[in-house]
């Protein structure tokens, strides 16, 4: 499978969203990515249900929901009504995993599990198997344009080999600092995800920042 790319909605402009949604819609992006912050979990506040209920009736791309929140089990029912494709949960947040990754896949949706930089990959090996996709976060999360941690390359490794330990099938996504370089060293060390903010927004033409990360 070649690598695909989601752009992420946190480095937009918010008084233009429905131009920037209409963007990605035309563009080679394969999902939106949506990070929700509760100021709690992380230093941050970003946006919730009442834009993201608007937004899912503009895009014709599957939702990438990325919820930096504590007790996202809470918010299974609210996610699934929206209509995400894939609800991302972080490990430090989740007391009982394995009972909201379960009760996100009863309600229709692919389970992710984001780990922060500093959270080992070895914590992962009782519940991989249960996983569509493991998020690992390659800067400390609440904030776009930050510089992308290097060592996140060696989990990269660590993921890949428990996957294929485990015989699993999740997807290895990457969000934090990804631009054309650091998105190369990720596609050839294995990534199936990339996650860009600034990278895609910053530019004048977003449109083919997108497409650059494609051609990876
Ligand atoms: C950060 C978010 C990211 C953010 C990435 O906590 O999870 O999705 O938008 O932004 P960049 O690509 O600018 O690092
Ligand atoms: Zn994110």
């Amino acid at each position: 499978m070649s690598h695909l790319v989601a752009p992420s909605l946190l480095s937009a402009d918010f008084l233009n969203l429905k131009r920037d949604v209409d963007m990605i819609n035309n563009s080679e992006a394969d999902w939106l990515h949506l990070d929700v912050m509760d100021g709690v979990f992380v230093p941050n506040i970003s946006f919730g249900f009442p834009i993201m209920n608007l937004l899912k009736g503009i895009t014709n791309k599957p939702l990438d929901v990325h919820l930096m929140i504590v007790q996202p089990e809470k918010f299974i029912d609210e996610v699934a009504t929206m209509g995400a494709y894939m609800m991302n949960v972080h490990y430090e947040a989740c007391t009982h995993l394995h009972r909201t990754i379960h009760g996100i896949k009863d309600k229709g949706m692919k389970a992710g599990v984001t780990l922060n930089p500093h959270t080992p990959i070895s914590l992962l090996k009782d519940i991989i198997q249960d996983l569509d996709m493991v998020l690992l976060m390659s800067v400390n999360p609440g904030f776009g344009g930050q510089k992308f941690i290097h060592n996140t390359l060696s989990k990269l490794d660590d993921l890949k080999n428990l996957i294929v330990q485990k015989k699993s099938h999740s997807l290895i996504q990457v969000d934090g600092g990804v631009d054309l370089d650091t998105g190369k060293l990720l596609v050839d060390a294995g990534a199936d995800v990339l996650v860009a903010g600034s990278f895609v927004f910053s530019s004048e033409n977003p449109h083919k920042r997108i497409h650059q990360l494609k051609a990876l």
